[in-house]
């Protein structure tokens, strides 16, 4: 036998699958759509940032990118008909669009607050429950970026932790409503990453210096850390896997 005798994993095989991508211009998000992309998954991606989305729509041939606000149900629903209209079928979504608001409590407004809530519970529904209106009989994933904020009480994250421990128990929640129609439900909690929302905070040395001394393995995350727990949430290989957060985040939610 030899390396040529494998065939390539029908367990991690995205090819054909039809994915939305919502914060999909984002930091992290971008290394999802990328690693999906190359995995042969056909990608309808939604955010915000109308500009970095045409950047993203040029790297990527044949990806539907549209603005929409992930707070706002219509757009979720609409978008879910796009990419039906666009590729004839839908197999779930990864919903990486987040905001945080960092502040001592005594600091926060509660505006703040509301807007974490907002969308990243609020949205984060909406996303979850267009997509699983329309998913075919025989089911399909939903997959939601959290954060170790789920679980580790970080100081100055009353607004941000909050809303990703709801999130994580809300996908809890549907994964138990919707497990009779095969709809697996989970997330994913990183640790600090070197993209995205945190970017200045791995550049500035007190900070980071910081964030690395609880982070046992040493180092903050790549966007590509992410691929591998993506794709088997996404594929068969994670068929059996529903109702969890899991952690990829270098041993911090072992601290
Ligand atoms: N970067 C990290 O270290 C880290 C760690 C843990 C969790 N996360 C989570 O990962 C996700 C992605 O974060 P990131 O670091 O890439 O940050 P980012 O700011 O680069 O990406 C977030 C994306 O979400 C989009 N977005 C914000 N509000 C939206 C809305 N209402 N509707 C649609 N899109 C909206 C933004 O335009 C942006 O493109 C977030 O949920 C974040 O909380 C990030």
């Amino acid at each position: 036998m030899s390396h040529s005798d494998f065939a390539p994993d029908p367990l991690f095989d995205l090819s054909k699958k039809v994915f939305i991508v919502a914060g999909g211009s984002g930091g992290l998000g971008k290394g999802l759509v990328q690693a999906l992309y190359e995995r042969g998954a056909r990608l309808a991606v939604c955010d915000l940032d109308e500009k970095s989305l045409a950047t993203l729509s040029q790297s990527f041939s044949g990806i539907l990118t549209a603005v929409a606000d992930i707070c706002d149900e219509a757009s979720m629903d609409q978008i879910v008909q796009q990419t039906l209209t666009q590729f004839g079928r839908l197999d779930g979504g990864i919903n990486a669009a987040g905001i945080i608001r960092p502040a001592a409590a005594f600091e926060l407004d509660v505006d703040a607050l509301r807007m974490s809530f907002e969308v990243n519970v609020v949205g984060a529904f909406n996303f979850s429950r267009a997509i699983a209106r329309r998913l075919p009989k025989a089911g399909g994933r939903i997959v939601h970026i959290a954060s170790v904020s789920s679980t580790v009480a970080n100081v100055g994250y009353a607004a941000y932790a909050s809303s990703k421990s709801a999130l994580s128990h809300m996908v809890r929640v549907l994964a138990r409503e919707w497990a009779s129609s095969n709809i697996l439900v989970n997330a994913i909690g990183p640790s600090m990453f070197n993209a995205g929302m945190a970017v200045n905070a791995v550049a500035d040395p007190t900070v980071s210096q910081q964030a690395l001394s609880v982070i046992p393995m040493g180092r903050f995350g790549q966007p590509e850390d992410l691929s591998g727990m993506a794709i088997t949430l996404l594929s068969q290989a994670g068929s059996y896997i529903t109702g969890q957060t899991i952690y990829v985040d270098g041993g911090r939610t072992l601290v």
